[in-house]
């Protein structure tokens, strides 16, 4: 997603679209599940209880870079220089063009870009960036939401199959992209507003994620609701490629937390980070409480 500027067919069509999928299928991240269950529970199995921890910095960011370098196959001992490349390359999202950030993310990406080459995958960089940068503010996202609603966050405990469906409806209810662009390539009406050729278009994902004639009650919360439809991960042909890799190692992550800790409440205030197109959590103090001894247990139903 980040800086994505690859090859597109007159269509519109992404050139390596298949080639991403394919490299990002749902056997090929079964594979790596095993090590991302056990990474998740050895850093919740760290997380301090009955304390304020901030689960972006001491959880999200660390696993979402073990699964990063896990699935762009990559040399784990040059972690701390791809987290850093990697958090260079991003930090310009949402920025304006003329941001100095800009430049710096553009020799950030190429540099990463030059490392991660060597693993064979298509398109790793923005697949390097999309898991180690933004899948931990989709993470964030989505548990500042259970921490808002106890309620949800045990009803997921007691019943993990819905696992699945939960990141769908964390998703819809707290996606971290709020819009896309894209450009009228001719003149057009659209609910009865005229688009003139070469006009730049918002398409409003957080809103459409909370049309009710899509999604009945659609400002609550609720584990148990059919989600599907939401577009927090885009929809149609130019729908993120990285869709299946985010939304396992979403499932993998929550559950870890929820399966650990009893509850859990804010634990401070949440810092917000938003621009034009995103919002989320930069930092998301949380105190954890109810410690458990077991852990993982939904991972064979995804
Ligand atoms: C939580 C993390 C991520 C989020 C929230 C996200 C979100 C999105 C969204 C909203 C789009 C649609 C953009 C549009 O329609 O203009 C998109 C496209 C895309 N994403 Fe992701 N993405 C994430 C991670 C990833 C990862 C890890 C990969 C690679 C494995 C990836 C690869 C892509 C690609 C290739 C596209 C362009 C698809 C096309 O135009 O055909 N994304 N992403």
């Amino acid at each position: 997603m980040a800086g994505l500027t690859e090859e597109r067919d007159e269509s519109g069509k992404l050139n390596a679209r298949g080639e991403i999928q394919e490299a990002f299928s749902f056997l090929n991240v079964r594979t790596w599940q095993e090590t991302m269950e056990a990474s998740a529970r050895h850093a919740v199995d760290h997380l301090p209880a009955g304390v304020p921890v901030d689960l972006v910095s001491q959880y999200a960011q660390p696993w979402c870079l073990e699964v990063a370098i896990l699935a762009t196959r990559t040399d784990a001992g040059d972690r701390d220089r791809l987290s850093q490349l990697s958090a260079q390359a991003f930090a310009a999202t949402g920025e304006p063009d003329d941001s100095p950030l800009q430049s710096e993310a553009t020799a950030a990406s190429a540099e990463l870009q030059r490392i991660l080459g060597k693993g064979g995958v298509p398109m790793a960089e923005p697949a390097f960036v999309g898991t180690a940068q933004t899948l931990p503010r989709l993470l964030a996202s989505g548990w500042l939401a259970l921490l808002e609603h106890p309620a949800e966050w045990a009803r997921l405990r007691a019943h993990p199959e819905l696992m699945p469906g939960a990141i769908e409806e964390l998703q819809r209810y707290a996606g971290p992209v709020r819009s896309v662009v894209r450009r009228a390539r001719a003149s057009l009406d659209l609910g009865g507003v005229r688009i003139p050729a070469g006009d730049r278009v918002l398409l409003m994902l957080a809103a459409a994620n909370r049309d009710p004639a899509q999604f009945p009650d659609p400002d609550r919360l609720d584990v148990t609701r059919r989600a599907t439809g939401q577009v927090a991960l885009g929809m149609g042909r130019n729908s993120c490629a990285g869709g299946t890799l985010i939304r396992i190692s979403a499932a993998v992550a929550t559950d870890a937390l929820v399966a650990k800790f009893r509850a859990a409440e804010l634990g401070g205030a949440v810092e917000w980070r938003s621009g034009s197109r995103f919002a989320w959590p930069a930092v998301l103090p949380a105190t954890l409480r109810g410690r458990c001894s077991s852990g993982l247990v939904i991972a064979q139903n995804l």
